[in-house]
């Protein structure tokens, strides 16, 4: 592979010396299931075939030296293993430390520095997981280095926690468990209550999914996430009063008529409602398109666009518009929505595949005519999760 070739290069005149060791951690996309997994619903995402590639060389001191192609910039970041603090000036390098902190407080025993050259093509800020990308090829690093008996399930929950409380991001479970977990060709239901799971074939004759990237700058993803995550805690602090439940998850459509009068804020009211009938939602479409009725899918995952946008109010000027191009099209696209945290980043559709660059022509017009700069398109591969190369 050139792209290794090249990487293999960088890496000895960074770092004067050949890398030994080569993984990959892919991005993710989510199908159906959206700001459900914080709130102990289901998810339904996949991993992609592009993400983040790491090469390393294991070190004799305690220096752990890293470099981005993506941030030439910024250069060779160097910090101790005893000196595992957030920096600002550290850059994108917060989140390889963040994870390497997480694993000493777990106890795992990392004692020696590495060299790492890190080059992502996912798309930054994008909204399909470049950090939780980088978080578990930290982990998968840590792992083979250091000869770690650590299953992946619990690098995705460090890798998880490590962005909660190192970055201080409020983020759920969805994007680390697609990536460390995500398998080719299929999709990942996921019960974010349990952690139960089940890998589901996609297979759609004829169609191809669709990522639409917005191309929005990254603004306010953070903050506003961590509202919605605050109001859903409210809603589920009023609705225990009336039902014994850990999660809004646990609740059913007729649950949330029932209750929903007990909610007086209108806007935590409408939260909620997104919270449990999206979690149904993304049940629904699971069976559907196990049936074989991708029509019934592409209309749930309109519900849950529709949803986002009016009652958990996450999507925006440019998320709408690159959802409605897709929705003019009719005889092309099943279905369309917003996909991951929202306010910007990435739509995904299913397009007739061999409609694609009519879909393409269409939406990127329409969206430029109205926002004014140009949304990008990627055709989904779906990957296996995190791994080794060589
Ligand atoms: C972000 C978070 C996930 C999830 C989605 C919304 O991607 O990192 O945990 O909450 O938003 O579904």
């Amino acid at each position: 592979m050139e792209l290794i070739e090249n990487l293999k290069n960088d890496f000895t005149e960074i770092f004067n010396e050949n890398p030994t060791n080569i993984y990959f951690s892919p991005g993710r996309v989510n199908l159906i299931g959206e700001h459900t997994d914080y709130n102990g619903g289901n998810v339904f995402p996949c991993a992609l075939s592009i993400g983040t590639y790491g090469l390393t060389t294991k070190r004799d001191d305690k220096k752990v030296r890293l470099y981005s192609n993506n941030f030439k910039d910024i250069g060779v970041i160097e910090f101790d293993l005893d000196q595992l603090k957030f920096e600002k000036e550290h850059d994108w390098a917060n989140y390889p430390k963040g994870v390497i902190k997480t694993f000493k407080d777990h106890g795992f025993d990392i004692s020696n520095g590495f060299n790492v050259l890190i080059y992502g093509n996912i798309p930054n800020g994008s909204g399909l997981s470049s950090s939780a990308s980088l978080e578990l090829l930290t982990s998968i690093i840590l792992k083979d280095t250091f000869n770690l008996e650590v299953d992946m399930i619990s690098m995705v929950k460090m890798s998880q926690e490590a962005e909660n409380k190192f970055i201080g991001v409020n983020c759920g479970i969805m994007d680390q468990f697609a990536i460390g977990m995500g398998t080719k060709d299929c999709a990942i239901l996921l019960d974010c209550n349990t952690l139960e799971y089940r890998y589901s074939k996609i297979n759609m004759d004829g169609y191809k999914l669709v990522i639409g990237n917005t191309n929005k700058k990254r603004g306010l993803v953070d903050s506003k996430y961590n509202e919605r995550r605050a109001e859903c805690e409210e809603a589920l602090r009023i609705l225990k009063e009336y039902k014994t439940i850990s999660s809004l998850g646990e609740l059913t459509e007729e649950d949330f008529e029932s209750l929903k009068d007990k909610i007086g804020n209108p806007i935590i009211r409408k939260r909620a409602k997104h919270a449990i009938l999206e979690n149904i939602r993304t049940l629904k479409a699971v069976k559907t398109l196990e049936n074989n009725d991708i029509k019934t899918f592409g209309e749930l995952m309109n519900q849950s666009h529709i949803s986002l946008r009016d009652d958990y109010e996450v999507t925006g000027i440019e998320l709408d518009t690159l959802v409605e191009a897709a929705w003019d099209q009719k005889d092309k696209v099943i279905g369309s929505r917003m996909t991951g945290a929202g306010f910007g980043g990435c739509t995904i559709s299913i397009v007739k595949e061999d409609a694609i660059d009519e879909f393409i022509n269409y939406s990127t017009e329409k969206y430029e005519k109205i926002i004014g700069y140009k949304p990008s398109f990627y055709v989904v591969d779906i990957s296996d999760g995190t791994r080794k190369l060589f």
